[in-house]
């Protein structure tokens, strides 16, 4: 699979054209969206992570075989940024999710830290997906961090607090193991009949 970063955008303009189908990934900071847009296209650092929380400040589009964009999104929830670029991240993807709307962007992955309750930033985005009728596939990623009991019963927990937005089931994932990097490549194709027909080797 080709896999290529198109571009950095902060404002509406700075989009590409809505000519392919698109999926989003949003979260709050450092819970691990770019590990895991890394992994689903076996790329080490082609979303650019890192262990200090805002490091994505803005909306990365990547391009996937003339076919598909992948959208990295800023991340929300770090207390230590300042008001100002707090509400400057709510702009960006309230924007973003408005003006794409459900015709192009055919889902957000919302990834959720498996050992947390959801935040009010969490929440805060399941209203905004649900408004603007937008898919939500929820992850749990640091799967690894838990024994699987106890990633089970965490996952049944956040599962029935997010079934005022969704009746899908969390998908238990983890960057470190690549567990569940299957499960989500399948929600992504069901949702875009467009996507890879392959996820590459493992
Ligand atoms: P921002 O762009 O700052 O919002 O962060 P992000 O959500 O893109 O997180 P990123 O992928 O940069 O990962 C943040 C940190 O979490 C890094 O140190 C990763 O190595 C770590 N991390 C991400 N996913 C996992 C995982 O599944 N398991 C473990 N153990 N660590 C992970
Ligand atoms: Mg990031």
């Amino acid at each position: 699979m080709d896999a290529t970063f198109i571009t950095s955008a902060f404002k509406e303009d700075q989009y590409p054209a809505p000519d392919m189908p698109e999926i989003a990934f949003a979260g709050r900071s450092n819970v691990g969206k770019s590990s895991l847009i890394n992994v689903l296209l076996n790329r080490k650092n082609l979303a650019r992570t890192s262990s200090t929380p805002g490091r994505t400040q803005s909306i990365n589009y990547f391009c996937l075989d003339q076919s598909l964009y992948f959208v990295d999104l800023p991340g929300y929830g770090f207390a230590r940024v300042p008001v100002k670029v707090k509400e400057s991240w709510q702009g960006m993807v309230e924007t973003y999710l408005r003006t794409r709307g459900s015709s192009t962007l055919k889902a957000v992955v919302l990834i959720l830290d498996i050992r947390r309750e959801l935040s009010s930033g969490d929440l805060d985005l399941l209203r905004w997906l649900h408004y603007y009728a937008i898919v939500p596939i929820p992850v749990l990623t640091k799967a690894d961090k838990l024994s699987r009991q106890k990633a089970r019963t965490s996952a049944v927990q956040i599962g029935k607090k997010l079934s005022d937005f969704t009746q899908d089931a969390p998908i238990l994932f983890s960057s470190k193991t690549r567990q569940g990097k299957e499960s989500i490549w399948k929600k992504i194709r069901e949702l875009t009949s467009t996507g890879p027909v392959s996820a590459g080797p493992k």
